[in-house]
């Protein structure tokens, strides 16, 4: 029988965008194996209520609990700010999100003490980030915008294109007006349109991408744990595997745009039976 330190990580998100934080898992800590869930038929989440992200959310864990994860990360903003503290309570493994790992970098990051946040709707009303960055210094001030068109603008591949280049512009202005000199991409899509927001924004401003924190703060945890995969390639079984609601020939070339592998595999299944 597998140990449990050789099982794999559970990853989710409403779609493709959480391939952003497997990215930087498999980057930062590539001994780990990674059961990654992407939610492509009940995409977006960023438009819908709490009681359903919470109820999408606890089927896919309970998908991926068949697929006996060690750990699970919820790789979606929505559903960090939405589910993850009722999950963390229903669970008997470690769990983590994007949010938290994000505020504390933005807390960390400033020196004037004003943060911007971009996010969808429900993460940005949500005022979580506010609140976990308020947690590590109430005096810092935190401006969120919704920036809705960004998800659909990166599904389309318009990473830098003329109207993302405007419809960043516009939704960035109100916030460099405040002088914030930190910027949360607190979306998964987001990180890619990094260079179109740093021609925006400029040198001056900090981008923080929650991703590459969320993947240092879960190395953490898997050692302070005792789970860390301690095969580095000959023992494993499929090191990562791609499961979606629907549409697997578009989210794997998605994945193959921004992994720098080949996948050739993904699986569809119905989440609605979970
Ligand atoms: N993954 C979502 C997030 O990070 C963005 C896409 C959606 O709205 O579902 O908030």
């Amino acid at each position: 029988m597998e140990k449990k330190c050789e099982a794999p990580i559970g990853v989710f998100d409403s779609g493709v965008g959480g391939l952003t934080v497997a990215r930087e898992i498999m980057r930062n800590i590539p001994n780990e194996r990674i059961v990654y869930f992407g939610d492509t038929a009940r995409v977006p989440y960023g438009s819908k209520s709490k009681n359903t992200v919470l109820r999408y959310s606890r089927q896919i864990i309970r998908f991926l609990r068949t697929q006996e994860v060690k750990a699970i990360v919820v790789a979606c903003n929505t559903a960090s700010a939405y589910a993850l503290e009722e999950i963390r309570k229903e669970l008997d493994i470690p769990i983590i999100g994007v949010v938290r790992p994000g505020a504390r970098v933005a807390a960390e990051a400033t020196r004037n003490g004003r943060i911007g946040v971009i996010g969808t709707e429900a993460t940005v009303s949500s005022g979580i980030y506010s609140q976990f960055i308020r947690e590590q210094n109430p005096k810092l001030q935190v401006l969120g915008k919704a920036c809705p068109l960004f998800v659909p603008l990166v599904e389309e591949g318009w990473l830098k294109d003329p109207v993302t280049v405007e419809v960043a512009s516009r939704y960035l202005r109100e916030l460099m007006e405040q002088g914030i000199d930190t910027l949360i991409m607190g979306c998964t899509h987001y990180p890619l349109l990094r260079s179109t927001l740093r021609d925006i924004v400029g040198e001056d401003v900090t981008l923080v991408n929650p991703a590459y924190e969320t993947a240092r703060e879960l190395g953490e945890l898997l050692k302070r744990e005792h789970l860390e995969n301690p095969c580095s390639g000959d023992c494993e079984a499929e090191r990562y595997q791609f499961f979606v609601s629907d549409l697997a020939e578009k989210f794997r070339q998605f994945a193959n745009s921004i992994l720098p592998f080949d996948v050739n595999r993904t699986r569809q299944i119905n989440i609605e039976e979970y």
